[in-house]
């Protein structure tokens, strides 16, 4: 695997390698785990070409503690892009990608963007769109890889790429779990086993939706904040029925997988996010 710091040598190692091969790439804030493995792997089946990013980017983050804490493991990360034989990672400093100026662009995403994660991260997608699309130029790729553990991400990246012209497919990858259920997440390393434990709430509650569709999204939130109050060790912060593409928020259900049931909850102060399409 070919390590390269700086935008500049990156882009010009690729214009010598690419000459009509596929570049798949998969843009990560790093302390990889299989979740993150599942996309490379992804990308390694249909692209000549796989280049990951590992850079936690300032301006997607609401609040400065979060950003500092974010966890960072790069050896670790390292062994595991090379053990699944990645081709090239871009690891940069903040200056490589902002230059002078951290801040974000200002999008018009649209609905997808306001709702949920939207509403209670301001900013955050503007963050995550001025980052993203910084590393499309950079890289290029003919297909980006996204997790759908960020479902709304995923739906905001497609939103961008689509207000922005860009030639370029984006793919959703099926969330990977621990054995109880929670999502795999580089913010799982913030937790103790006790919390991983009480963690698991959140697929439950997400697996009652999808196996109680009979029921009206009305009593399905009733009964999800109800279980949530019971356990005092996570706190719910929302869960809401959404249409799949355009994140609106739902009162009665749609057609079969045109629906998603998502929550964010906090324990420990952690802040995690999960989703299941319906
Ligand atoms: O999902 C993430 O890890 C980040 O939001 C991303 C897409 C790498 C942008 O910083």
């Amino acid at each position: 695997m070919q390590i390269f710091k700086q935008k500049k040598y990156l882009q010009k190692h690729l214009r010598t390698i690419t000459k009509g091969k596929s570049i798949g790439f998969v843009a990560t804030m790093g302390s990889l785990h299989s979740g993150h493995l599942s996309l490379i792997n992804s990308s390694k089946s249909i692209c000549c070409i796989t280049v990951c990013s590992i850079f936690i980017n300032p301006t997607q983050f609401n609040n400065f503690n979060d950003y500092k804490n974010y966890p960072k493991d790069y050896n670790n990360d390292i062994s595991l892009l090379k053990n699944i034989a990645c081709d090239i990672l871009y690891i940069p400093q903040v200056i490589d990608i902002y230059e002078e100026k951290i801040e974000s662009r200002k999008y018009n995403l649209g609905k997808v963007a306001e709702n949920l994660e939207g509403k209670y991260r301001p900013g955050h997608f503007d963050g995550v769109a001025t980052v993203v699309e910084k590393l499309f130029d950079i890289v290029n790729p003919n297909i980006a890889f996204f997790g759908e553990k960020d479902l709304q991400q995923l739906q905001v990246v497609k939103k961008l790429v689509s207000i922005t012209n860009r030639k370029l497919d984006i793919v959703g990858v099926k969330t990977t779990r621990e054995p109880n259920g929670l999502a795999k997440s580089s913010r799982n390393k913030l937790l103790s086993k006790e919390h991983i434990k009480e963690a698991s709430i959140i697929f439950k509650c997400l697996e009652y939706c999808k196996f109680n569709m009979h029921l009206s999204i009305k009593k399905l939130k009733l009964y999800i904040k109800n279980q949530f109050l019971l356990n005092q060790n996570v706190q719910l912060e929302y869960i809401e029925f959404v249409e799949l593409n355009t994140f609106d928020k739902i009162k009665e259900w749609g057609g079969e997988k045109t629906n998603a049931v998502c929550i964010a909850a906090y324990i420990n102060n952690v802040r995690l996010i999960d989703n299941i399409i319906l």
